[in-house]
């Protein structure tokens, strides 16, 4: 696998890309184009069954396309809809060390496990075991995990799906923070069936039949 500069800028495009899972004779995703090339806050909105996750594992490379070219420039990090499924340890420190690939000093391990919480808002939570963080907790500290493993690329499969209001919109603006950061703004393609998200977007667009729209600004936004 590729090494990925910290510098580096992800990038991620689309050509004409379909897919179908085995014995499915109609095409899930049907001639897909898009390019991110930047980074930012994008959003797909699509419903139940659409093939967002799908989306997700071809830009992933989970599963590969039947037609069409997936170009994928990214250092990627994932963060799913339930946070149980994916952290491993019992505390925020440990989970987060797990997540370190680098050869550091405990030094610096300790400088950037405190600075990737602060940037989550989880400020002084090295000790806390996780089974005591909320929902919306668990997913700060996914978030963080992509963080300290120097992801530039984040996706979030439906994040907030579990989420009470107040929990999704501290996760939501943790990302709108991260991705308009001035110094080092990181990239994140976020998934949701939830209108009321795409106001926090840089970009959205609409995944619906197998065809996913063009990006538009959220206030331009046509939900049909
Ligand atoms: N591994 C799989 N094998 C066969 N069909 C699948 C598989 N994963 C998902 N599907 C089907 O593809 C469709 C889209 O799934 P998915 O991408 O998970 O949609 P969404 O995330 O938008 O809810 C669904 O009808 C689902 O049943
Ligand atoms: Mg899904």
């Amino acid at each position: 696998m590729r090494d990925f500069s910290e510098n580096e800028i992800p990038y991620i495009h689309f050509e004409d890309v379909s897919f179908s899972y085995p014995g499915k004779k109609e095409n899930l995703i049907f001639k897909c184009n898009f390019t991110i090339k930047k980074p930012g806050f994008w959003m797909v909105l699509g419903k139940n069954g659409s093939g967002k996750s799908t989306l997700l594992k071809l830009i992933n490379g989970i599963i590969k396309p039947k037609n069409g070219i997936v170009n994928c420039q990214a250092n990627i990090g994932m963060v799913f809809q339930n946070p149980d499924h994916q952290i491993l340890m019992p505390n925020c420190r440990s989970e987060l060390l797990i997540n370190i690939n680098q050869h550091i000093s405990d030094n610096e391990i300790n400088k950037k496990i405190k600075y990737v919480l602060d940037q989550v808002g989880l400020t002084g939570f090295e000790k806390r075991p996780v089974h005591t963080l909320s929902g919306g907790q668990k997913q700060r500290l996914t978030i963080a995990c992509a963080l300290v493993s120097n992801r530039n690329f984040i996706l979030l499969d439906e994040p907030t799906a579990l989420l009470d209001k107040n929990s999704q919109l501290k996760v939501l603006k943790t990302i709108k923070n991260l991705t308009s950061d001035s110094k080092k703004p990181i990239s994140a393609l976020w998934i949701t069936h939830r209108y009321e998200e795409l106001t926090y977007a840089d970009a959205v667009a609409e995944l619906r039949n197998g065809f996913l729209s063009g990006w538009q600004e959220p206030s331009k936004f046509q939900y049909n």
